[in-house]
């Protein structure tokens, strides 16, 4: 009986095992979620609410529209071999010595939203308190409007760990094609629990929507599906995407005007025993003309995106990474403009840290070496020249210096306090609490089955696209 069990068992592994294998090479071949580029489709998921509402342009010193596009886990190399992206480049000016901050993805996500990664090393669900400001508290102070569009996010505000929904590249079955860890402000409860600013993230028929009505936002983040980024495909799928996708809207001005800057760049490479150089390009009508197809090779981190736009529009800082006048370089071209002066560290210069290094910072996002939260550094000067912000319910008092040492959470059988689940979602654009707070780590928040996404049939009827009918399958 054993051991014809444990041949039953034998085979079953290596169907499954097969089966595996035929799915990825399936996930391989491109297909338009919709069509064309600036269209909505029940294969966005969920419905759109509606156009953007914005606040006055306010006028930046380089540019008035900022626009970052992430892809996933790509070396260098790797992107500068594709012809698509080669094509970009000649468009554009080419940052050859842009680094990520750490690995894997979810700390670098959270890092160019607030300028610090926590020491966090994992994927996990994590939820950040409301004193940790981000990027979004500097742009509110100016009025500037703000927003991010997650493809294949189901609803605004959507807080859950990942979602599932119809596989649109099988044409049948289904496919997780989101996921929290790369929606940077989401993780903030800063923003996530404050419901205007949460229904301000969102998905792509809004994106559709928006641009439709002239409705782009001054500062927007936007994270392709699983599939588009690169994260469960290769950098042939993502110039796919390009082509079909962001080509279009570059010659498209109600995305990319004479003052937008469009920058797009990678999470980290794909490789962790190299330092995090990412190909990155800027690249946008708001780039003087005589930079087009030139490199640039200052140096430059995820925290340049912060410093770039503090510069830009004369914010105040979070006092974090984008304070630290190693990592914190403002684009060459703006900061001609708005007369920052750079620190000079450029190509392969010695003076680059390495970026590469994952599990071992102390923080309190790395339940290994477990530290709090601490306040910024309230007395660091800003590229922008206004204060640092101070969010609600920070004690100043607990400074990066006053920390008490690292502590091993995992080896008391614990996690870090802020990998429990909040609890809040906004699934009709009202905040309700869907979960009690939990204590569980990844699993725990709400990843959707087939079963309740009968909830979003609704949204998919009014849009009166067949394809609904498939997803209640
Ligand atoms: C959604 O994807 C399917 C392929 O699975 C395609 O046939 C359909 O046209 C797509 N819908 C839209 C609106 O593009
Ligand atoms: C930029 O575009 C606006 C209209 O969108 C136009 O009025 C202006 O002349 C353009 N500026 C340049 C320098 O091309
Ligand atoms: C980081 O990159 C450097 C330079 O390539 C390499 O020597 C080092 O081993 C890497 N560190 C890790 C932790 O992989
Ligand atoms: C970009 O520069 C290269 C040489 O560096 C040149 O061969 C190419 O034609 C240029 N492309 C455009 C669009 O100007
Ligand atoms: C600034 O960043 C460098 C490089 O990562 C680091 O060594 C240094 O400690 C940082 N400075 C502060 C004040 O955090
Ligand atoms: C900021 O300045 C105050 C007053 O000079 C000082 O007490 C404090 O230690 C400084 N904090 C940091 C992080 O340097
Ligand atoms: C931030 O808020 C959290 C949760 O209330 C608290 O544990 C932490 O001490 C606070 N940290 C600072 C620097 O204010
Ligand atoms: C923390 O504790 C866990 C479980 O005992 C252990 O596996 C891990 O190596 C420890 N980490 C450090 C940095 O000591
Ligand atoms: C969310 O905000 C409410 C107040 O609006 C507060 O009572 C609650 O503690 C907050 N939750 C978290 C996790 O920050
Ligand atoms: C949203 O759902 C909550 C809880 O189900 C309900 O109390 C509220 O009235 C709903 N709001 C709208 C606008 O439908
Ligand atoms: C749609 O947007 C409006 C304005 O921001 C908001 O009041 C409403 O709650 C949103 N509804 C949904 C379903 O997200
Ligand atoms: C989605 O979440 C579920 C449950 O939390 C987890 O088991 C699954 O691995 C996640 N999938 C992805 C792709 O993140």
């Amino acid at each position: 009986m054993t051991v014809i069990d444990s041949q039953a068992l034998l085979v079953a592994g290596s169907l499954l095992a097969y089966a595996g294998s035929a799915l990825a090479a399936t996930a391989q071949q491109y297909s338009p979620p919709a069509y064309p580029y600036n269209s909505e489709s029940a294969n966005y998921t969920g419905q759109s609410n509606n156009s953007l509402q914005n606040t006055p342009i306010v006028s930046g010193k380089a540019f008035d529209r900022f626009i970052q596009i992430w892809f996933e886990n790509t070396d260098f190399e790797t992107a500068a071999s594709s012809q698509t992206f080669q094509n970009l480049a000649e468009q554009g000016v080419l940052f050859t010595s842009y680094y990520a901050m750490t690995h894997p993805s979810e700390p670098n996500y959270i890092a160019v939203a607030s300028g610090d990664f926590f020491g966090n090393a994992a994927d996990d669900f994590r939820a950040i308190p409301m004193n940790i400001s981000t990027i979004v508290d500097l742009l509110e102070q100016k009025n500037i409007s703000w927003a991010s569009y997650q493809e294949s996010m189901p609803y605004d505000g959507y807080t859950g760990y990942n979602y599932t929904s119809f596989d649109y590249i099988a044409g049948s079955g289904d496919y997780t094609y989101y996921v929290r860890k790369h929606n940077p402000l989401m993780i903030f409860d800063s923003v996530s629990n404050v419901t205007e600013r949460a229904l301000r993230i969102r998905n792509f028929n809004d994106f559709a929507r928006d641009l439709n009505a002239s409705a782009m936002p001054q500062w927007s983040f936007i994270t392709p599906n699983l599939v588009n980024d690169g994260h469960d495909t290769n950098i042939d799928f993502v110039s796919q995407w390009i082509q079909f996708w962001l080509n279009p809207l570059l010659a498209d001005t109600r995305f990319n005007d004479n003052r937008t800057l469009i920058l797009l760049t990678f999470d980290e490479t794909e490789t962790y025993n190299i330092n995090n150089r990412i190909w990155t390009l800027a690249l946008g009508g708001g780039l003087p003309t005589e930079l087009k197809n030139t490199t640039d090779d200052t140096f430059y981190t995820h925290y340049s995106c912060l410093s770039t736009v503090q510069s830009n529009w004369g914010l105040g800082s979070l006092g974090r990474g984008d304070t630290n006048a190693t990592l914190n370089n403002v684009f060459e071209f703006v900061a001609s403009v708005t007369g920052w002066k750079n620190n000079g560290i450029s190509g392969n210069s010695s003076d680059i840290p390495f970026l590469n290094l994952t599990g071992t910072i102390p923080g309190p996002l790395n339940p290994e070496y477990y530290v709090p939260f601490s306040a910024p550094n309230m007395n660091a000067t800003g590229v922008g020249g206004g204060p640092v912000f101070q969010g609600p319910g920070l004690n100043t008092a607990l400074s990066a210096a006053s920390q008490p040492p690292p502590v091993n959470l995992t080896a008391q059988g614990l996690d870090t306090p802020w990998a429990q689940n909040p609890g809040y979602d906004y699934p009709n654009g009202t905040q309700v609490y869907t979960s009690t707070p939990s204590a569980t780590t990844s699993a725990s928040a709400g990843s959707w089955t087939r079963g309740e996404m009968s909830v979003i049939v609704p949204a998919l009827t009014l849009l009166g696209l067949v394809i609904g009918s498939l997803l209640v399958l």
